[in-house]
């Protein structure tokens, strides 16, 4: 427990004692019908609100004992508790069902009293959990120049690590697919982040601040229609969240972090604080996104724009934190800070994850490649690792998910298909295989009437062990659907 003058935003080890009794909780929230696993016909959910495939069945083996840290976001029991988490966080959001009987009985369903009374116990659990990491890089003391300072990186490491994706992706010709999972965590969520901003401020979060002031996830650069013009270019066209299945764990630790601390009024200078790394982070994006799409607009006009942004977003910073100088002391400095270096750390790791995801599904036939050298090193040397063998039958749909390990999928007899993005359809047929890096998101169905796999774990060493592959185009694994 920490007893400091300036206490954590969030704090895991207050939290485990009532650990026996989340866990009861847990899973019998996790047990409602909205939240099962997902069905074949499931992978996108054509604007079902009410419907949140969490896996269930992950809750009898999670532990729950260590938080997760900034080296794990990527991996399950970060990704169980974002999704369960931002289904709690949606519960109070009113979307209107549609006419029929069954979209009628799930909105009921939705909204019943139950779950969210379960879900209003847990959230203290979860969110201490899976942001226990957050918020501790802030100083004590930290001055206006340090703050401002870390803003100004947030800026421009997203610029920078949007340029290396762009690049990435057009060199490994395969802008169109990267770009479908990219809107997909960016675009696709923006409604729940502004969500959860704009309920912080009806509820007075930010009125320390003049209006125009405040931070904001409007669109300016570019604006919402050009926004969605691109998403629907790349295939990305349904409502919120249809495309839950596709989030990563750190794209979800995004919308649930300004949850949380839109939901703790003794938090609002740290929400604030993340709401501008927010908007640093939006404005970014917007800006890299109009390079990359170059026929939609000049590159040039966006720079210039992004320029007069960047600096308009700097100095609204700089007032703030004079505000909270003169105004509200030591203590709200500190835990704005506390909120945008929060925010930050998680920005570099939401990058970094979506990188790793990026690069690996631009280059799945390498990866193919991968699987068969650990393959043939299996049986080459017999080592003492576990097949875990798995017999599905056909429609059996597997709701997407991450290990926490590298695993190869190895296809015994049968057919699958592996997918790790919207539309990507990776057929996999008998002595077929393919390796999945620790924290890749991913899913398969099987299409034959059944399927035997294995899915050996495999060392980090021998990972590291793995001879190059030379690089060529991907889009022949990965086709839109
Ligand atoms: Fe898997």
């Amino acid at each position: 427990m920490n007893t400091s003058a300036f206490p954590p935003l969030f704090d895991f080890s207050a939290q485990l004692p009532e650990r026996d009794s989340f866990m009861q909780l847990l899973r019998e929230f996790a047990a409602t019908d909205a939240f099962r696993s997902a069905t074949v016909d499931e992978l996108v959910l054509d604007g079902d609100f009410f419907r949140r495939p969490l896996r269930p069945e992950d809750f009898s083996f999670l532990q729950y004992r260590k938080p997760v840290r900034a080296d794990n976001v990527s991996r399950l029991p970060s990704l169980a508790t974002n999704r369960t988490l931002l289904t709690i966080n949606e519960l109070d959001i009113a979307r209107a069902p549609g006419a029929d009987a069954t979209a009628q009985r799930h909105w009921q369903a939705f909204y019943s009293a139950k779950p969210r009374l379960l879900g209003a116990q847990m959230v203290p659990y979860l969110e201490a959990y899976a942001f226990d990491y957050l918020g501790n890089e802030a100083q004590p003391g930290e001055d206006a120049q340090t703050i401002g300072a870390r803003l100004r990186a947030v800026i421009d490491d997203e610029m920078a690590a949007w340029s290396n994706h762009f690049d990435m992706l057009m060199k490994r010709d395969f802008l169109e697919n990267g770009l479908r999972f990219i809107m997909i965590q960016r675009w696709a969520t923006l409604t729940t982040r502004r969500t959860a901003l704009e309920r912080a401020r009806a509820s007075q979060y930010f009125d320390w601040l003049e209006p125009t002031a405040q931070p904001s996830l409007a669109s300016k650069l570019p604006d919402d229609t050009t926004f969605a013009r691109i998403a629907r270019m790349c295939g990305v066209t349904a409502p919120t969240h249809s495309y839950w299945q596709f989030y990563l764990p750190t794209t979800l630790q995004r919308c649930n972090l300004l949850y949380a601390l839109g939901s703790r009024p003794d938090r609002a200078f740290a929400l604030a604080g993340a709401a501008f790394v927010a908007e640093a982070e939006h404005l970014a994006f917007g800006a890299a996104l109009l390079r990359a799409c170059a026929h939609i607009a000049p590159d040039a006009a966006a720079q210039t724009d992004f320029d007069a942004l960047s600096t308009q977003l700097q100095r609204r910073f700089a007032q703030a934190i004079d505000t909270l100088v003169e105004h509200h002391g030591a203590a709200a400095l500190h835990t704005f800070a506390q909120g945008v270096a929060g925010a930050q750390l998680l920005g570099a790791r939401a990058r970094w994850d979506l990188g790793e995801q990026l690069s690996w599904l631009s280059q799945i036939d390498t990866y193919m490649n991968y699987a068969r050298q650990i393959h043939d090193r299996i049986e080459r040397d017999f080592p003492d690792i576990d097949r875990d063998t798995f017999v599905e039958p056909q429609e059996m749909c597997s709701t997407t998910h991450v290990h926490n390990e590298h695993r190869l999928v190895v296809i015994e007899s049968g057919d699958m298909i592996f997918w790790g993005n919207l539309g990507m359809q990776l057929k996999m047929h008998p002595g077929d295989m393919v390796l999945i890096p620790d924290g890749r998101l991913h899913g398969s169905t099987v299409v034959s009437d059944s399927c035997t796999y294995h899915q050996p774990i495999i060392p980090n060493e021998w990972i590291a062990d793995l001879k190059p592959v030379p690089q060529r185009a991907r889009e022949a694994v990965a086709t839109p659907g």
